[in-house]
């Protein structure tokens, strides 16, 4: 059996290594993977997003299954593509994918069927967009309407700073069109949790809950970045909270796609706020997040490829899905500078490979044997052990064995969601 997989960053190492535990794939092919995706996959050099060339690669290599992992070919309908050749896919329909693709089709989905989510505004232009500004709700937040690669969000703590994120979206067009149209949203408070989840449009079936940490430096300061870390149970979310969530936001969200004749096939990723008036949808995201994955999977029993499959054939009632016990934590290491300038380009030492600890590689090229840096992001390192303390201690532990010039890694991963763990024991 012959897989492809969509995407070239640790999410995508992560979901390739997973699926390689199945005796019956015979190749995996990364588009385009990365050097060290390599180590597990024959890697090609085509885009995530040239749609026309996977399509064809896909078929010119009789492959049986895709996997398309990141937001982006989702959005621009590589599933459809597929599907039309008769490719069996894991991923949503162009038309499901506007869920992350189009915040206002999220917003509007929410407000019609009632699901739980921050009060908003929707403008298409900039001038009644500055004058809601002069006396909406302090802080505030600006979100441009469509994918920008995770930057398309300002929490603004002053009138001005709104403004000012609205001018640069609606009339600098810093993120292109997808900044041509803003949501305007109320600021929510509360811990946040994240549970991907897989769907075949009917069923859905919650992964382990997991947290991310998305500020660059400890403490939570510093730029917002893809992610610099996140453990895997989120001692936030109780299985009361779980319960909760299933009934009002989840099976609703998956109900509302289905009656607008848009079923949601694939991962879908619930960013949520537990705030004091219960849990509210921060964001969907229609793909596994980054580096959500990192954690959530290594937790995975089941096998994977029979999971997506179900998923693709729409039979996901008729299988079961269990879970390790214990806990999993995911270190990041990034580039100095990153998430703003940095280089590239550094030979990388990787630590010798050890029982539960996961190495996934995000950021690199391989050049004649050796492993050069090639990203912000460059790798992520997951620990799982029986408790989150001890499978961050091993993550750390084995991040003394990453070296590259200028590395620099989040000293504090797990450490919040300790706390509250310990506060609840
Ligand atoms: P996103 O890019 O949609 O994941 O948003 C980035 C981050 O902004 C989220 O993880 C939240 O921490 C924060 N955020 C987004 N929307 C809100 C909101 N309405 N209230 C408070 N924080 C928010
Ligand atoms: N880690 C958040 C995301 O994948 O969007």
């Amino acid at each position: 059996m012959n897989v492809l997989v969509v995407g070239g960053g640790g999410r995508e190492h992560a979901i390739i290594k997973k699926l390689k535990e199945n005796q019956s794939i015979d190749r995996i092919y990364a588009l385009p993977g990365n050097g060290g995706i390599a180590m597990d996959a024959i890697c090609v050099d085509i885009g995530a997003k040239q749609i026309d060339q996977i399509a064809a690669f896909a078929k010119e290599h009789a492959i049986d299954f895709a996997v398309v992992a990141p937001d982006d070919p989702l959005v621009l309908g590589a599933v459809d593509a597929l599907e039309a050749l008769g490719i069996a896919c894991f991923g949503p329909s162009k038309n499901a994918a506007q869920i992350e693709g189009s915040k206002i089709f999220a917003k509007e989905l929410m407000r019609k069927f009632g699901i739980p989510t921050a009060q908003y505004r929707v403008f298409h232009d900039l001038a009644p967009a500055l004058a809601y500004l002069e006396t909406a709700p302090i802080p505030t937040v600006v979100k441009a309407d469509g994918l920008a690669l995770g930057k398309g969000v300002i929490i603004a703590q002053t009138r001005e700073e709104a403004m000012d994120a609205v001018r640069s979206m609606m009339a600098d067009k810093i993120f292109g069109d997808s900044g041509a149209s803003v949501v305007i949203e109320e600021f929510l408070t509360g811990p946040e949790v994240s549970v991907l989840s897989f769907t075949d449009g009917k069923t859905l079936v919650p992964m382990v809950s997991s947290m991310d940490h998305k500020r660059a430096l400890d403490g939570d300061l510093g730029l917002n970045t893809g992610g610099m870390g996140t453990i895997a149970p989120n001692p936030y979310y109780t299985e009361e909270m779980a319960q909760r969530c299933m009934r009002e936001i989840f099976l609703p969200t998956i109900r509302a796609m289905a009656s607008l004749g848009m079923p949601f096939k694939g991962c879908l990723y619930f960013g949520l706020m537990l705030t004091p008036d219960g849990p509210k949808v921060i964001e969907y995201n229609c793909r596994f997040g980054d580096p959500e994955t990192q954690v959530v999977l290594p937790l995975l029993k089941t096998d994977l490829l029979t999971i997506m499959q179900a998923v693709a054939q729409e039979r996901l009632d008729q299988i079961e899905i269990q879970w390790h016990d214990g806990a999993a934590c995911c270190v990041v290491a990034a580039s100095g500078g990153y998430p703003q300038k940095y280089q590239t380009g550094y030979e990388m030492t990787l630590p010798q490979a050890q029982a539960n600890i996961h190495l996934y590689i995000a950021g690199a090229k391989a050049d004649n044997g050796k492993l050069l840096t090639a990203g912000g992001r460059v790798l992520g390192l997951t620990a799982v052990d029986q408790t989150l303390e001890l499978a961050i201690q091993k993550a750390y532990q084995a991040m003394a064995g990453v070296h590259f010039e200028g590395m620099f890694y989040r000293k504090d991963i797990g450490q919040r969601a300790l706390a509250a763990d310990r506060s609840r024991a």
